[in-house]
C-alpha cells in the first residue's frame, strides 16, 4: 500500500505512540560502569581527557558502587592502576594486587549484590613496557610472546576469580587465552566463573584516553601485532568463533560506534550474550563537543548508546552508564 493510504508519520504523532512502537530500549540494567582503582585513600583523581571519570582509591570506589547499585546499573568493570609496574606485570595476579583488594572490599558490600562485578584481565596496566603480554626484545625490535603471556593471563584470571570477581574479561588478544583461562579456572575450582571475552578487539586510536586513565600506553611500538586490523570484519568473526570454541560464555565487541557493522554481523551469526564497549575515545570526543556546546549532551549520549543496542549489543560498557541511568 502506498501513500496516501500508508502514512508512516501516523505512529510518530505523540510521545505515547512513539514509546509504544519503539523497537530498541535502553535500560540501566544493560549498562556496565568501568572503575579505575588506584592506591591510597580518599583519592579521586580526574582523567584530564575524560571529564567525570576518575582514578579512585578503594574507599572512594565503594561510594561509586553504592551509587551504581542505587541507579540500577547492570554491573561494574574493574581496572587497576598499580603503584609499581614490572617487566612481567606481576601486579596483575598478586594476591594483594589493587584489583584483588578492591574486589574483596566491593564484594563485601550489600550494594554489590545487585551488580555483576567484572574484572578486566590484561597485563598492560601492570607491565613497565605497557604491552599486554611478555615482551622479548630482539635488538631494535621486539615481539609480544604469545604462549608465555597466556600462562600469566590465566594466573591473573584465577587470582581475580578467587578475590571475588563474578566474571573475568580477558582483553589482551593473545591466541588461546580463553581456553587456557577456562582450564585454569576449572582447576582452581572456579567452574562457575563465566568468561566475557573481548573476542573482537581492534587496534584503535579510540583507546587513547584510557591509556591516560590506566597509565598503560606502550612505551615502544604499538599493539597491532595482537589487536585486530580495523579493516577486517571476517577476521573478527573468526576470532569470535575461536573464542566460543575455547569456552567463552559471553562476547565483548570493542570499540563500539566505529564498528557497529561488526556488532551487527556478530549478532546475526552468534547466539551468545554479547556486549559492546563504548571506549574512552568515544566518550572523550562526545565530551569535547559538549564542552563547546556543539552537541546536546543528553540527547547525543542516549543516541550513541541506542545505536549500539540497535546494532545488536545486549549490554554496553560505558563511561556514561551513571549519567544515562539517571535519565532512563
Ligand atoms: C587493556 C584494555 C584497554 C581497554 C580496555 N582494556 C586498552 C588497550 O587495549 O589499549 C580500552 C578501554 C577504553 O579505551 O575505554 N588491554
Amino acid at each position: 500500500m502506498n501513500f496516501p493510504a500508508t502514512r508512516l508519520r501516523r505512529l510518530r504523532s505523540s510521545a505515547a505512540l512513539r514509546s509504544l512502537v519503539r523497537e530498541t530500549r535502553l535500560e540501566p540494567s544493560a549498562l556496565i560502569y568501568p572503575l579505575f582503582l588506584c592506591e591510597g585513600s580518599r583519592v579521586r583523581r580526574e582523567i584530564s581527557s575524560m571529564p567525570g571519570v576518575f582514578n579512585l582509591s578503594i574507599d572512594e570506589a565503594l561510594k561509586e558502587v553504592e551509587a551504581c547499585s542505587a541507579l540500577g546499573l547492570g554491573g561494574l568493570l574493574l581496572f587497576g592502576v598499580p603503584a609499581e609496574k614490572d617487566e612481567q606485570g606481576s601486579g596483575a595476579w598478586a594476591e594483594d594486587g589493587i584489583v584483588q583488594r578492591g574486589l574483596r572490599a566491593i564484594k563485601n558490600t550489600s550494594a554489590a549484590k545487585s551488580l555483576v562485578v567484572m574484572a578486566d584481565v590484561c597485563l598492560c596496566e601492570y607491565t613497565s613496557h605497557g604491552h599486554c603480554g611478555v615482551v622479548n626484545r630482539q635488538g631494535e625490535s621486539f615481539v609480544v610472546d604469545n604462549d608465555p603471556s597466556v600462562a600469566l593471563l590465566a594466573a591473573t584470571a584465577v587470582s581475580l576469580a578467587q578475590a571475588g570477581a563474578d566474571v573475568v574479561a580477558p582483553s589482551d588478544m593473545m591466541d588461546g587465552r580463553v581456553g587456557a583461562i577456562r582450564s585454569a579456572l576449572d582447576e582452581a575450582g572456579k567452574t562457575h566463573t563465566p568468561i566475557l571475552s573481548y573476542a573482537s578487539k581492534f587496534a584503535s586510536a579510540f583507546y587513547g584516553p584510557f591509556r591516560e586513565a590506566a597509565a598503560s600506553a606502550p612505551q615502544f611500538g604499538d599493539r597491532r601485532t595482537y589487536q585486530m586490523d580495523g579493516a577486517n570484519l571476517r577476521e573478527a568473526m573468526r576470532e569470535i568463533e575461536q573464542d566460543i570454541a575455547e569456552g567463552a560464555d559471553m562476547l565483548l565487541m570493542k570499540p563500539a560506534m566505529p564498528y557497529l557493522d561488526v556488532i551487527r554481523e556478530a549478532r546475526s551469526r552468534f547466539d551468545l550474550p554479547m556486549g559492546a564497549y563504548q571506549v574512552s575515545g568515544e566518550y572523550s570526543m562526545l565530551h569535547a563537543a559538549f564542552q563547546r556546546a556543539w552537541l546536546e549532551p543528553e540527547r547525543a549520549m542516549l543516541e550513541s548508546l541506542l545505536s549500539i543496542r540497535r546494532a545488536g549489543a545486549d549490554f554496553i560498557v560505558t563511561y556514561f552508564a551513571k549519567d544515562a541511568a539517571k535519565l532512563l
